[in-house]
């Protein structure tokens, strides 16, 4: 009997598959209960093993059927087979061909990994372990085959038949009423990359031509008669092949790329070979349904699949710890896609939102792990905004380091070196080190360290020398697992603003100029100092955020605001006013909860107002520059004895101060920012959008009537989503009748439209009011509603626990109660969204001791209950622990 693999997983466990697979033949039956697969692999034992090993094959929920070895059936005795395993003590000495047969339930299929079905669709998600759901296989990404997939099935049920790879062949099968077709993909994968898809679908589709002149055959798949709401998604593909052609010098390389949208989707996306399957929220987009958000993710997140194509297919992971080599890599790689073709400091400054507000957030409690973390209970668990969001930044600072020219020699060989293996994250970073001429052992701590460095960084100016001394200390705080840490090597981009507002290229005494601004600290507390200064200069440091950590600097709010008017570096120009807010919504949390009254400060109104007066900013830079720190910024800046309440109060002052003191400019360039054009999602019309967006919510802040009517009239004028969810958004914010009739009327007219439902199901549980537990309560009851859909789970659970910081967290603990009843009921049905949900917990040591027993409560309570998943179990366990 094979047993369950005694978990947790360790690294340093590894060891190559005793057996490899050569050539995978699948024979797909679908049925909606009954899903007959036959599997016939091409076995052979692996000459780096030890030496005869038996054959241990992982299942999963599979009903064995028959069982042979080279065309002759196995005895019982000779293997045995469960739901969960195959073995074979003593299989052939040589190469030989297993063939079983085994049958699963799609229908019944509600953890959505294996083989289900979404809308009556039969589709797959094989990442990180549903292969062994289809058939019993060593499923783990170091055995790589080649696949050939026949699919069968009822012609009417599934007159369209996807699979990896090439079309080779298609038929009736003679007497029935079914037809099969048989895919072929020529490039040895992983099974976390296989996928079939069978279903009622049409197709929006266009022609490719590679740079070598290959001719490829693209195609969108989505429900009928949603064909117009796939071009966007099309097109996006077309720039994302055209791109990594011109950036990174890959091509595409087989005759056809497909892309399905599916309803029901644990995740955003799939990178399957050939057949990318999508979450359709990801897909699916016309300008009265979709945001001018909602279209820029569409366009990374295909572009990101797509990219796995090299990062990820072609070379792939050796085992689940190298999980960032594939998505760190391709998150870096969508982010420089979506630079290029938008606004790269815009981008920028999105991305580093991202990373605070989830990465930091996760790096700073009981769920924090490395880049590439050491052992897992459940990989699932790992999919996480340090795998992906941090994995990216380290990329970009390899990149910070070496400069472009290096690191696209490192890329090319990592390429042309591992191309068809299953590498290392080790692999990877040595291509780096060869090809740049560079070090990196240091750099490797990157992947190893889990936690946020800190930076503190002192000034020394002296005038009479022309020198500034910059003393720079790093620490990187304990983390689970982890309580002392070796210094890391930062490459911190670093430029010198002039008294007249000019750049002054930093020289480094000792060093001469400083290479592309980029100092490079590595010991836990440096000086530099600059010198040949013509006067007194401000540092800005960091620039663009070369490097994923805090800084504490002794820059004033003088200096701050300097830098807010006058820093080249427009991330930098938008950090000034970040870190002035920052400051000031501080001190009014300790006032409040002192219970004084805020502070009103204006020096920061009058660095928003040198922004808005200054002509040559793009608006969209200028709509971040004016979104002052979120809740969960101020919170996480805090990082102790946090009280939501008091955050949300400071902020609500700020904003309203803004809005009445900035008034007639904002009411101005909302008038002037209106737009009479047709609805394009470009980025110059969405940046002019969320500017204008951003002036409605701040003029509407203080709740005056007018500001109220003016949002009420833009929503029931919009022409486009991205302005009628806006205007929600804002009335949203204000218990008004306008508010309730809006949102009544956005039901009514999106009421067939799940995914709109969904914007709307998320607005409501984001309403910062005592009233939002019990319409949460009352929605989860609404026909639209289903704990079935992840999407419809995520907007309304999701959106109530990650990002309505006041009522997730009410200091009566009736937010945690319902989203942990929620967990549990979820967790019978769907573990990965369930354990997903449960993750909003993970700052619960940060809050005020009266919400944090309540949350410890609410977390012992969910772990004392039996049979949780080992997904539920893993992170509750962790989160307590
Ligand atoms: N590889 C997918 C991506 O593009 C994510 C799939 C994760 N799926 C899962 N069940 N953990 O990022
Ligand atoms: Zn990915």
């Amino acid at each position: 009997m094979r047993t369950e693999q005694a978990r947790p997983i360790r690294l340093s466990d590894y060891r190559a598959p005793d057996w490899l697979v050569d050539t995978v033949h699948l024979d797909v039956a679908l049925h909606p209960t009954r899903t007959r697969v036959k599997a016939r692999l091409a076995l052979r034992p692996n000459p780096q093993a030890a030496g005869p090993a038996p054959l241990v094959l992982d299942g999963d929920e599979l009903t064995p059927l028959s069982v042979g070895v080279d065309g002759v059936a196995l005895p019982e005795s000779a293997y045995a087979a469960t739901p969960d395993g195959l073995t074979i003590p003593q299989p052939p000495a040589g190469p030989f061909v297993l063939e079983v047969e085994t049958e699963i339930d799609p229908s019944a299929n509600t953890k959505l990994m294996g083989l289900y079905r979404s809308s009556g669709n039969y589709c797959t998600q094989c990442e990180a372990e549903g292969f062994r759901r289809i058939t019993y296989f060593p499923d783990r990404p170091d055995v790589m085959a080649v696949y050939t997939t026949r699919i069968e099935a009822d012609r009417d049920e599934a007159p369209v038949l996807l699979g990896n790879g090439n079309p080779v062949e298609r038929g009736e099968v003679p007497g029935t009423n079914r037809h099969y077709a048989v895919w072929h993909d020529p490039f040895p994968k992983p099974c976390y990359l296989f996928a079939l898809v069978g279903g009622r679908l049409a197709a929006r589709r266009t022609g490719f031509t590679t740079m070598s002149g290959r001719a490829v055959e693209l195609a969108v798949y989505v429900e009928p008669g949603k064909e117009d709401r796939a071009g966007y998604a099309l097109e996006a593909l077309e720039r994302s092949m055209r791109w990594d052609e011109q950036a990174f010098g890959r091509e595409y390389d087989l005759d056809v790329f497909n892309i399905v949208a599916v309803a029901d989707f644990n995740m955003g996306a799939m990178e399957n070979k050939g057949l990318n399957i999508f979450n359709d929220k990801y897909v699916l987009a016309s300008p009265e349904t979709a945001t001018d958000a909602d279209f820029a993710h569409i366009e990374a997140v295909i572009a990101h699949e797509y990219f796995h194509n090299w990062t990820g297919n072609r070379i792939t992971c050796r085992d689940w710890f190298q999980l960032c080599l594939k998505e760190g890599l391709t998150v870096f790689r969508d982010q420089e896609f979506s630079s290029d073709m938008r606004s790269r400091p815009v981008k920028r400054i999105a991305d580093v939102r991202v990373l605070r507000g989830h990465q930091f957030v996760e790096d700073a409690g009981p769920l924090a792990h490395p880049v590439r973390p050491e052992t897992y209970r459940e990989i699932n668990n790992f999919y996480t905004a340090t795998v992906y969001e941090k994995g990216a930044e380290v990329v970009r600072m390899l990149k910070t380091l070496l400069g472009p020219d290096r690191f696209r020699a490192g890329m090319d060989l990592y390429f042309a070196r591992h191309d068809g293996r299953a590498a290392t994250i080790e692999e990877f970073v040595a291509c780096f080190a060869e090809a740049g001429g560079a070090d990196l052992t240091q750099f490797m701590l990157w992947y190893a360290q889990a936690g946020t460095p800190e930076l503190a960084v002192t000034r020394r100016y002296d005038a009479q020398a022309g020198t500034l001394s910059l003393d720079i200390a790093q620490v990187v705080p304990p983390t689970p697992g982890q309580p002392t840490k070796s210094p890391m090597v930062i490459p911190l981009v670093l430029g010198l603003v002039g008294p007249d507002g000019a750049d002054v290229p930093p020289v480094l005494r000792g060093h001469g100029p400083v290479e592309r601004g980029v100092l490079v600290l590595t010991r836990p507390a440096e000086t530099f100092v600059l010198e040949g200064l013509p006067g007194r200069v401000v540092p800005s440091l960091n620039r663009g955020f070369s490097a994923p950590v805090k800084i504490k600097a002794d820059l004033g709010s003088d200096d701050l605001r300097f830098l807010a008017t006058h820093d080249s570096d427009p991330f930098n120009r938008w950090q000034a006013v970040q870190t002035l807010a920052s400051e000031i919504l501080i001190g009014n949390v300790a006032v409040i909860r002192a219970g004084g009254g805020v502070r009103h400060d204006g020096g920061l109104v009058h660095a928003l107002a040198a922004v808005l007066a200054d002509e040559r900013l793009e608006p969209a830079f200028v709509a971040q520059v004016l979104s002052i720190p979120s809740e969960g910024d101020i919170a996480r800046d805090i990082g102790r004895d946090v009280d939501p309440e008091a955050i949300w109060l400071a902020r609500h002052a700020l904003r309203r101060a803004i809005g009445n003191d900035l008034a007639p400019t904002l009411r101005v360039l909302y008038d002037r920012l209106r737009d009479d054009a047709p609805y394009s999602p470009d980025a110059a019309s969405a940046g002019r959008r969320s500017l204008r967006n951003v002036c409605l919510d701040l003029l509407a802040a203080p709740g005056h009537p007018g500001a109220i009517g003016l949002a009420a009239a833009q929503y029931a004028e919009a022409d486009n989503m991205t302005d009628r969810m806006a205007a929600l958004g804002t009335l949203s914010l204000h218990d008004t009748a306008e508010r309730e009739e809006a949102l009544a009327d956005f039901a009514d007219r999106f009421r067939e439209d799940p995914l709109v439902i969904d914007k709307w199901f998320a607005l409501q549980a984001m309403i910062p009011d005592a009233g939002t537990l019990a319409r949460v309560q009352r929605l989860t009851a609404h026909p639209a509603f289903s704990l079935g859909n992840p999407n419809r789970v995520r907007a309304l659970l999701g959106s109530f626990a990650q990002a309505n910081h006041t009522q997730f967290n009410r200091a009566d603990g009736a937010g945690y109660d319902f989203v942990a009843e929620m967990v549990t009921t979820l967790d019978g049905r769907n573990p990965q969204v369930a354990a997903r949900l449960m993750t909003a917990f993970r700052s619960w040591r940060a809050l005020e001791p009266g919400r944090r027993d309540k949350a410890r409560a609410t977390l012992e309570r969910v772990a004392a209950r039996p049979s949780l998943s080992r997904d539920l179990a893993d992170i509750v366990e962790r989160s307590l622990g």
